[in-house]
């Protein structure tokens, strides 16, 4: 059972955010990563589409002896999640925003959130967003176009950048102090968003927490690998070209880009 796979699946590239993270605190398990690109952005669907297709990604984890899932996206966890809890056995991790840290930690009292539609729109991030911010304000603002930016690796365009400058607006105009990305595909515009937000800001993302979580419920079910050598990182995409995402992975060791129709 140690040996088996975790997996991680998501709309596409964007979750080879989290896979970077939880490679480097667990080099030594094995990983697959499935990039659901063909049917990116997830955001703009229906929370059943989200359900159907996270149960697609979870059956062919299975079929490739997966031990953990990690759903690496944040909309199809805060739409899927607590279905594929309820239907399959095995240990589920999800994505949630990171907005306890950064309600904690504001000094001005006032978040901003940059999320999909799917995700701000859905039960569990109000619930999530409600239990955490008393006596905060958040500014939730959907990210129009970024998933498609990285997906198809134009986020470094002049047209691009212009877009994300209208779109958070309201984060420079209320004066944040904390920026919760929402998405694991807007990790991959940090440096744009550092760029074009005052420079006190603070950005975070779920990243690093979320390999501790994954690292904690391996341990509490028995299922941390017991092999002394590096594992391998096997990456499946549905699109086209493989090219995008190899050149996003490329710094993990051992990994594999493969095109697969799924
Ligand atoms: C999307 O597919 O729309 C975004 C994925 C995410 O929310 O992480």
């Amino acid at each position: 059972m140690s040996q088996q796979p975790i997996v991680l699946f998501d709309s596409g590239v964007g979750g080879t955010s989290i896979l970077k993270e939880i490679v480097e605190l667990l080099p030594k398990e094995n990983f697959i990563y499935l990039a659901d690109s063909k049917n990116a952005p997830y955001g703009e669907r229906t929370p059943q589409e989200i359900i159907n297709l996270s149960v697609k990604n979870t059956e062919l984890a299975l079929s490739m002896r997966a031990k953990l899932i990690v759903v690496a996206c944040n909309t199809a966890t805060t739409n899927a999640i607590a279905y594929l809890r309820q239907n399959y056995q095995l240990p589920f991790i999800g994505i949630e925003p990171a907005i306890k840290p950064a309600a904690l930690h504001s000094e001005v009292k006032r978040i901003g959130v940059l999320a999909t539609k799917g995700t701000l729109s859905s039960e569990l991030f109000k619930q999530t967003s409600e239990a955490f911010t008393q006596g905060i304000d958040v500014i939730e603002v959907i990210g129009k176009g970024i998933v498609e930016a990285v997906e198809g690796g134009w986020t470094k365009d002049e047209k691009f950048i212009k877009q994300l400058e209208e779109q958070i607006q309201p984060f420079i105009h209320q004066s944040i102090d904390y920026l919760v990305l929402g998405c694991t595909h807007f990790p991959y515009i940090i440096p744009q968003l550092k760029h074009l937000l005052p420079s006190h800001v603070k950005i975070i993302d779920s990243g690093r927490a979320v390999a501790k979580q994954t690292e904690a419920v391996l341990r509490k079910n028995k299922l941390k690998t017991s092999s002394k050598t590096e594992g391998q990182v096997q990456v499946y995409t549905n699109a086209d070209n493989v090219y995008h995402v190899k050149e996003l992975v490329k710094e993990i060791h051992n990994v594999g880009v493969k095109q697969m129709d799924f």
